[in-house]
């Protein structure tokens, strides 16, 4: 089985799937960590030096290989994989599980604040716009978000009890 983790940057996807993919015997893969793996750079670095064109191109291009293998795992894809060319329908092609990590903005603004530095698309978005920022972003980007088999709407659960949410609606 292969479960997939949406949501946008700051949605908890690396914590809530490291968790999920323990309790389910699983792997947990990382796309940004397997990006960074392969290309030898950050994910910072590679927006930084090649561009966020060079940046979506790899990330197509490692969604792709991922989801070829025969092995089975939970993968968090970043913020905009869903957003980006045909990166959705790989994605639900790819997996009969996936799931989208629902938070409200007020609450991705608060964490977001604190780890700007390792996201390019943030890094220079004064706290005080953030909210108003990943409205609108948010806005232009769940209609491919929604496309989830599943929405887990997480509001201000802790990642244990969105662990037992994700578990309980795969059981149904
Ligand atoms: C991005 C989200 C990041 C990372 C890159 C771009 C985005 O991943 O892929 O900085 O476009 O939302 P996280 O969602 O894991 O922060």
């Amino acid at each position: 089985m292969k479960i997939i983790l949406l949501g946008y940057m700051g949605s908890g996807k690396t914590t809530v799937g490291k968790k999920l993919a323990r309790q389910m015997g699983l792997q947990f893969l990382d796309l940004d960590d397997y990006i960074e793996e392969k290309e030898k750079l950050s994910v910072a670095d590679i927006f930084g030096d090649k561009g966020e064109l060079y940046f979506r191109k790899k990330e197509h291009q490692y969604l792709n290989e991922l989801l070829l293998r025969k092995d089975n795992f939970v993968l968090s894809v970043g913020g905009g994989t869903p957003c980006y060319g045909k990166n959705m329908e790989t994605i639900l092609k790819g997996s009969e599980n996936v799931f989208y990590l629902k938070v409200p903005i007020g609450q991705l603004a608060q964490r977001l604040s604190q780890q700007k530095s390792t996201r390019p698309l943030i890094r220079h978005i004064p706290d005080g716009e953030l909210p108003e920022f990943i409205g609108k972003h948010l806005f232009e980007r769940s209609e491919f978000y929604n496309q989830a088999h599943t929405v887990i709407d997480c509001g201000s659960n802790e990642a244990i009890d969105i662990v037992a949410d994700i578990m309980n609606s795969m059981q149904q």
